[in-house]
């Protein structure tokens, strides 16, 4: 990241905070848990039993890895396998293997905002694939996306793994697809990782480990405030708290401040005050079913092409494609 993008980034960071922490009831993006430390609490909450998604997810791709190719290298001869986000690479690595072990022609294709990540990736991924063409694009997703459709025919398959889209409201996760469906080709595809409606003790359990690493995670948020910021959150007087609704399907995360207490933000020149209980609302992580997915992707332009589940029917992977255009 050079420094423009970080500078910029930095003054969003500092404008969201202070609109999140003004307002009533208060909130704070997730996105922003995400610094080195936040990285690294995910990866750890990423191999906690409790949170099943990443091996249900792990569990689709290597159950179903020769029919997801399949569907990937249908009509095509070549292929741009594009991740959004780059990640560790743990769950893209089973396809990359399958594609290799067909002799594909295709080209892997990580697209992250963070150079960094995309190093480690691309290091980690040479030498165990020898020969792969790795080709890694640094900046956000639709830029980088843009420049990949409009420079080429060759067909490309978006995944975007994790139930990440899960971390966005329905509007803005249609914005998301709807911006994803302009880019691409009528043959292109997107696969969705969704995590599913279960049972609600079975979802509550995954964001509320007995470990603290997902209180750790969520109370990231105030100590990346207090670093950045220069602020005096006392991390201690709030406590992480997750509800789930089963009507909805959605998961809320929230910190919720123990005492009356007054916190005190330098570089924003700002205090606010906390009532004994109030709520600062973190995070939303959706669960999902077929009809809300056929849903989201109808109103993106958007259609379900094929999907996969794991053994226990915890998470979904979902093939769309575009609306064919009406004749
Ligand atoms: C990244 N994202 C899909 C995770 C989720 O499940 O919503 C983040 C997370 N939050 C708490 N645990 C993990």
């Amino acid at each position: 990241m050079n420094q423009v993008t970080f500078a910029k980034i930095q003054e969003q960071f500092a404008q969201d905070v202070y609109k999140g922490l003004t307002d009533s009831p208060k909130h704070l993006a997730s996105k922003y848990i995400y610094d080195e430390k936040g990285d690294l609490l995910f990866e750890e909450i990423m191999n906690l039993q409790e949170y099943y998604l990443t091996s249900c997810e792990l569990d689709i791709l290597k159950i179903h890895k020769a029919q997801i190719t399949d569907l990937f290298l249908q009509n095509t001869r070549s292929l741009n396998l594009v991740e959004l986000g780059a990640g560790n690479g743990k769950k893209t690595r089973i396809i990359l293997e399958e594609l290799q072990h067909r002799d594909a022609n295709f080209h892997y294709v990580p697209i992250d905002i963070s150079d960094n990540a995309l190093r480690r990736l691309q290091n980690s991924l040479s030498e165990e694939f020898p020969g792969l063409k790795v080709k890694p694009k640094q900046g956000t997703y639709f830029n980088k996306l843009k420049t990949i459709t409009s420079s080429t025919s060759t067909k490309n398959v978006i995944l975007f793994l994790g139930s990440n889209i899960g971390n966005l409201p329905h509007k803005k996760a249609i914005e998301f697809l709807a911006q994803l469906a302009r880019e691409m080709h009528q043959n292109d595809m997107i696969f969705l990782g969704c995590d599913q409606k279960k049972n609600p003790q079975t979802i509550l359990d995954a964001y509320n480990d007995p470990y603290g690493k997902t209180e750790a995670f969520n109370k990231n948020l105030l100590q990346r405030i207090n670093k950045e910021l220069h602020a005096n959150f006392n991390l201690d007087n709030f406590l992480h708290w997750e509800a789930y609704n089963p009507e909805t399907g959605t998961a809320k995360s929230f910190l919720v401040s123990k005492i009356a207490q007054r916190v005190r933000i330098e570089s924003l020149d700002l205090e606010i005050s906390f009532a004994p209980w109030e709520t600062i609302h973190t995070e939303i992580s959706q669960k999902y079913d077929d009809a809300l997915i056929a849903e989201l992707a109808k109103s993106a332009g958007l259609r379900i092409e094929n999907q996969f589940s794991d053994r226990k029917e915890y998470f979904k992977n979902y093939v769309l494609m575009k609306t064919t255009p009406a004749k």
